[in-house]
């Protein structure tokens, strides 16, 4: 079996994560940026991360989603800075999935991924309570992902890679 994990990031917590998870992958495998990956072709599963950037997949990772994971079994992770719990994860998990509606995705990892400061200090003195409340709700995130979730996705890389080996197509 040849797996691939990719992934998109801005402020390298998803490729934290995207390492931890390749780290535990003992079968033939591969990590690019989504940047480097031109098609699916010769890997038998995919590990797709990206971040949450103002309430949505970015737009390569939407169109990566959209265009080229039809048929192909795929597991994907993202990182936001929200806390795990917030409903709107909710919300990012289904678009996510509606993007890759070809595709069979075994499973979704999300975990809390430290804000830029830049991005929280306008959000901290933004005139509207609504993004000082996001803020607030970052701001916890400081030392994210850490251990404990780097952990967690290594748990996740081997229930997939199981998954994988026992999952037969309908
Ligand atoms: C421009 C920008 C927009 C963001 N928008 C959101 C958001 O809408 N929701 C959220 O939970 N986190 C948001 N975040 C936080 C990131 O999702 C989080 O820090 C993530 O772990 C970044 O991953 P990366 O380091 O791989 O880029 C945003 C961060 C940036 C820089």
């Amino acid at each position: 079996m040849k797996v691939l994990v990719t992934y998109i990031t801005r402020t390298g917590n998803t490729k934290k994560v995207a390492e931890a998870i390749y780290d535990e992958i003992d079968e033939q495998k591969e990590m690019k940026p989504l940047d480097e990956v031109n098609s699916l072709d010769g890997y038998d599963l995919t590990f797709i991360g990206f971040p949450i950037n103002q309430l949505y997949p970015p737009e390569k990772a939407q169109k990566f989603l959209n265009n080229q994971t039809s048929g192909r079994d795929s597991a994907l992770f993202m990182t936001h800075g929200v806390p795990e719990g917030t409903g709107l994860i909710l919300d990012w998990i289904s678009t996510a999935k509606e993007m890759a509606s070809g595709a069979n995705i075994i499973d979704i990892f999300n975990c809390q991924g430290k804000v830029a400061r830049k991005v929280l200090d306008i959000l901290q003195n933004s005139d509207d309570p609504e993004m000082r409340a996001f803020a607030n709700m970052c701001v916890l995130a400081k030392e994210q992902p850490d251990r404990i979730r780097l952990q967690k996705a290594r748990e996740f890389a081997r229930s997939i890679v199981s998954q994988k080996k026992g999952y037969i197509a309908p």
